[in-house]
């Protein structure tokens, strides 16, 4: 029989609002499970979100206070989907109630909180999961297989980027995601996070970097009420100041010797939601681009002076794509990868079995990222150490 596990949502905005989703689908699209979802409370401050998730996604109640949420009986795991700075608080409490906890990324929003949530969650030995979704994506692990099959040979170099536009328009509301004290760094933290998971995913750790940091459009219109990540001021708003970065690059040196750049920016324009990596190899490479996250360029080396790129199309031939969509090159979308991570975390919660990414995970990140902050003060290259001082024997 499977395994009841009630869940609880902290926070219903875009993340909230698709992990509830997500849980929706699980039943009917893995039918071959040990758990069945239950959505039993969601926490927002916002009136309109807790009615929405009682009356829409159907939770069975919704409170202000997130504190309620996870201390109610019948919740098993917590989904912390609320603002950055919420992060620590949130885990904190689930860790003291003993109950396992997936939270979006970065968790926190500065290293030493993701240090701080990685050690709350070891002491209280609870299970933990973390939402770098596109870890999850099927030829993202198509790409992990042709690298650790020895399909490139030796990789030597890999080139990291997430190119968003979502801060591009200078009428973009002053949200949370550019308030020190709400997001804590800006891009590093927002979406340098998820390039540095992919590049450690797929080719391994990162030993020391050096980089530059750039705030590009220092003033935004000021939100009333609850205001979404796309939401749009006028110029006549009173505006506030940003008070993180828009803007990083990174040069730096993997443990396998392979050497990696790296840039995010949320202020660029023309490339959309350009999630993307390059991985160079001695027999080959490939290339890899949410925006058109269906297909994956693979070259092959050989003896062919007319050989190139190929593109290798998603399908139901590469791990959870089936579950989505039958056949071939029938596309797959974002929250599916959400889905595909919700229930891997709670298929490893129903089961005992180990999962990753976890906080661990999380922490590898940020020791990444630490270093990148240590650069732009020093001026110079840093090496990369681990924060937590090496209490996983890392
Ligand atoms: N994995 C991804 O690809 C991805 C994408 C977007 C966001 N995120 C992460 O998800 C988290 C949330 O981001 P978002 O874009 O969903 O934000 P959002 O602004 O859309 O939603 C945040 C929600 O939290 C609610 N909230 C604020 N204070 C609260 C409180 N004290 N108690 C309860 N609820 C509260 C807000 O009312 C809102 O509904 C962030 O940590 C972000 O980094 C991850």
């Amino acid at each position: 029989m499977n395994r009841r596990i009630g869940v609880a949502v902290l926070g219903l905005g875009w993340m909230g609002q698709a992990h509830s989703r997500s849980m929706l689908r699980i039943p009917s699209l893995f039918p071959n499970r040990s758990f069945d979802p239950v959505l039993v409370v969601c926490a927002d401050t916002e009136e309109e979100r807790r009615e929405r998730a009682v009356r829409d996604f159907g939770f069975e109640r919704a409170v202000a206070d997130w504190h309620e949420a996870i201390n109610s009986d019948d919740v098993d795991v917590v989904w912390v989907t609320a603002p950055n700075m919420l992060h620590v608080p949130m885990i904190e409490a689930a860790c003291a109630a003993g109950k396992a906890v997936f939270s979006e990324k970065p968790i926190g929003g500065k290293p030493e909180q993701t240090v701080e949530a990685f050690e709350l969650a070891a002491k209280a030995g609870v299970r933990t999961g973390v939402g770098y979704n596109y870890l999850w994506a099927p030829l993202v692990l198509h790409a992990k297989h042709l690298i650790d099959s020895g399909a490139l040979g030796e990789i030597t170099h890999y080139r990291g980027r997430f190119l968003s536009m979502y801060g591009s328009d200078e009428l973009g509301l002053l949200t949370w995601r550019f308030i020190l004290d709400q997001a804590g760094y800006g891009v590093t933290s927002d979406i340098l996070s998820h390039s540095v998971s992919l590049a450690q995913f797929l080719i391994g750790d990162i030993t020391s970097v050096v980089g530059m940091q750039n705030t590009t459009i220092p003033k935004r219109p000021l939100p009333t009420g609850a205001a979404s990540h796309y939401g749009r001021g006028r110029p006549e708003d009173p505006k506030g100041d940003v008070e993180n970065e828009d803007f990083a690059s990174m040069l730096c040196h993997f443990e396998n010797g392979a050497t990696g750049t790296f840039e995010v920016s949320r202020t660029m324009v023309g490339p959309e939601s350009q999630n993307a990596f390059e991985i160079y190899g001695t027999k080959g490479s490939l290339a890899w681009n949410l925006e058109t996250m269906n297909e994956l360029q693979y070259y092959k080396l050989t003896e062919d002076p007319s050989s190139g790129y190929t593109t290798i199309y998603g399908g139901d031939r590469f791990p959870f794509h089936g579950a989505f969509s039958p056949g071939q090159a029938n596309p797959i979308a974002l929250e599916d990868l959400i889905t595909i991570e919700d229930f891997s975390f709670l298929e490893a919660v129903a089961t005992d079995a180990p999962f990753s990414p976890s906080f661990r995970e999380a922490v590898d990140v940020v020791n990444v990222q630490q270093a990148l902050i240590n650069s732009w003060g020093s001026k110079s290259w840093e090496n990369v150490t681990d924060l937590t001082g090496g209490s996983n024997g890392k």
